[in-house]
């Protein structure tokens, strides 16, 4: 008899997971540790996401969030590059693609007028191009692409895992779009213009709508 009791017992507790009524939640020992874990991955997310374990010295901030940080990718010249060999100077990013009809080629007259309005000044910017395209983007693409705009811009591509990574860090959104036959998809993008300081931090970002003159004086105002 005594065994038959213990074993109805055992049916009750476990045949249910939630906990009876009028019993406190957290005596439920499967949804205390569900809440625990929860709330565990929950602050690890935060702190990933702005960066409170400061793992990216690379990056700088935009309204808290954590923007930019290291890259490994390769030049319009076929060579290897990383944040790194930037240190010292100034960049003006962008991310696009070379195939884009209209905004891109916007963007980056903008910014070649806009350092043609610093002067000497803009010697220590480096314009730098990294597509979001890599598929067509080859160096030698981005080399015959690259000095319609500022003569001394830098034109990066990568892998494709190399080109998500940077995408991700500088918060950058890009997705292929198709376009008639296979190989003249467009890519929707993001269109803003990144200033990484020479000390490779992100600084501040410029709209696709800010005139060239407005930016030239915010950079001026930075050198
Ligand atoms: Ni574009």
């Amino acid at each position: 008899m005594k065994q038959q009791e213990a074993k109805r017992r055992r049916q009750r507790t476990t045949g249910s997971r939630l906990p009876a009524a009028g019993k406190p939640w957290w005596r439920a020992p499967m949804l205390a540790v569900a809440v625990v874990v929860l709330a565990a991955v929950a602050v690890l997310s935060v702190r990933q996401y702005w960066g409170a374990n400061g793992a990216e010295p690379a990056a700088g901030r935009e309204g808290g969030v954590l923007i930019g940080g290291p890259f490994s990718l390769t030049d319009q010249d076929g060579r290897a590059v990383t944040d790194a060999d930037f240190r010292g100077r100034w960049m003006l990013v962008y991310f696009g693609f070379t195939f884009c009809p209209d905004v891109c080629p916007t963007s980056l007259n903008r910014n070649s007028e806009a350092l043609d309005l610093l002067g000497d000044k803009a010697d220590a910017i480096v314009p730098v191009l990294i597509t979001i395209d890599p598929q067509r983007d080859t160096p030698e693409k981005l080399k015959d692409y690259v000095h319609f705009f500022h003569p001394r811009t830098v034109g990066l591509t990568g892998t494709p895992e190399q080109i998500a990574a940077v995408a991700r860090e500088y918060r950058v959104f890009y997705v292929r779009a198709e376009h008639g036959a296979p190989d003249q998809y467009l890519m929707d993008h993001s269109t803003f213009t990144y200033l990484v300081g020479p000390d490779g931090k992100f600084v501040q970002f410029f709209r696709h709508d800010t005139p060239p003159q407005e930016m030239a004086e915010r950079i001026k105002a930075l050198l």
